[in-house]
């Protein structure tokens, strides 16, 4: 029996990031002002203001009730970086809210889930995202470079595509993101493994991540090829799946218009 877990995905084109503001906090909108590009600006708005509203849809209670902050798993600092956190007006980490945010071309895509640890990770398929040799050379395991064997032209730059989003959907999940290097992480199967190699850099080995990877991590491929304009490439990874269950039944419910 597999078991079975809900997660909530929210969508928002850029430009909802100007009805989004009135959910930041003074500390949302300070980290949005730090960036110098308008679209990195309207991004960091939309992606923490859909965050709170995700939060707060999923705990049930007023956007008012919480805020969502960032926590970084590698330096353990907290503001400005690292895995977004909902915690009450006490500062108090909010049980149950297991929250994700990705954001690329004009779409911002928040995960939310009660019942597990989530990453969302999405990249646009016209090139802008991470190159073809930075995704080969250096993230790609020799499973995933063997899945991409037969393949050419828009199928491979796709599939390419595809394996990165879930890996930094695997790596979101975790909370380690790109601090490790992603070449640890096999998702060439619907569940994303560790995988050894002593030759990494010490730094880039993520301490821990065998251990929050022991039972691997449920991948989704979420299907946004059809969003007006560009197409895009999304995965969802949902961690803690125990190696006796298997891989778990991840239902996504859609939000598509969270300010309606
Ligand atoms: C996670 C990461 C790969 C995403 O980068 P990206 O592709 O440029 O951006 P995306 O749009 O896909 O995702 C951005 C979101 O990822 C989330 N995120 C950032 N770091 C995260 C982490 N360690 N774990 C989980 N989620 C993380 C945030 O919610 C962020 O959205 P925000 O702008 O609202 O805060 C990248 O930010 C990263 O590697 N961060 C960790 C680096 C690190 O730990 N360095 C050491 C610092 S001491």
């Amino acid at each position: 029996m597999k078991s079975a877990v809900v997660v909530g995905l929210w969508r928002v084109p850029l430009t909802a990031a100007a009805g989004l503001r009135v959910w930041l906090t003074a500390a949302d909108a300070a980290r949005a002002a730090r960036y110098h590009q308008a679209v990195d600006r309207d991004r960091a708005v939309a992606s923490s203001g859909l965050l709170r509203l995700a939060a707060a849809e999923l705990a049930g209670v007023d956007p008012a009730e919480l805020t969502v902050v960032r926590r970084c798993r590698t330096c353990g600092g907290g503001g400005d970086h690292g895995r977004p956190v909902a915690v009450t007006p006490d500062g108090e980490t909010m049980p149950g809210v297991h929250l994700s945010s990705a954001h690329a071309g004009g779409l911002v895509l928040v995960a939310a889930s009660r019942e597990a640890p989530v990453g969302i990770d999405l990249e646009p398929l016209d090139g802008a995202g991470p190159d073809s040799w930075t995704i080969e050379r250096i993230a790609l395991t020799p499973g995933e470079r063997a899945s991409l064997e037969g393949l050419a032209g828009a199928d491979l730059d796709r599939a390419r595509l595809r394996l990165w989003v879930r890996k930094e959907a695997v790596l979101k999940a975790t909370g380690h993101g790109l601090a490790v290097a992603p070449h640890l992480v096999d998702v060439a199967g619907p569940v994303g493994r560790w995988r050894a190699d002593p030759a990494a850099p010490v730094g880039h080995q993520g301490a821990d991540l065998a251990e929050v990877l022991a039972e691997g991590a449920s991948l989704v491929d979420v299907d946004l090829e059809r969003e007006p304009k560009l197409g895009y490439v999304a995965a969802l990874a949902v961690l803690g799946v125990s190696a006796e269950v298997g891989p778990a039944e991840v239902t996504i419910e859609w939000h598509c218009d969270p300010l309606g």
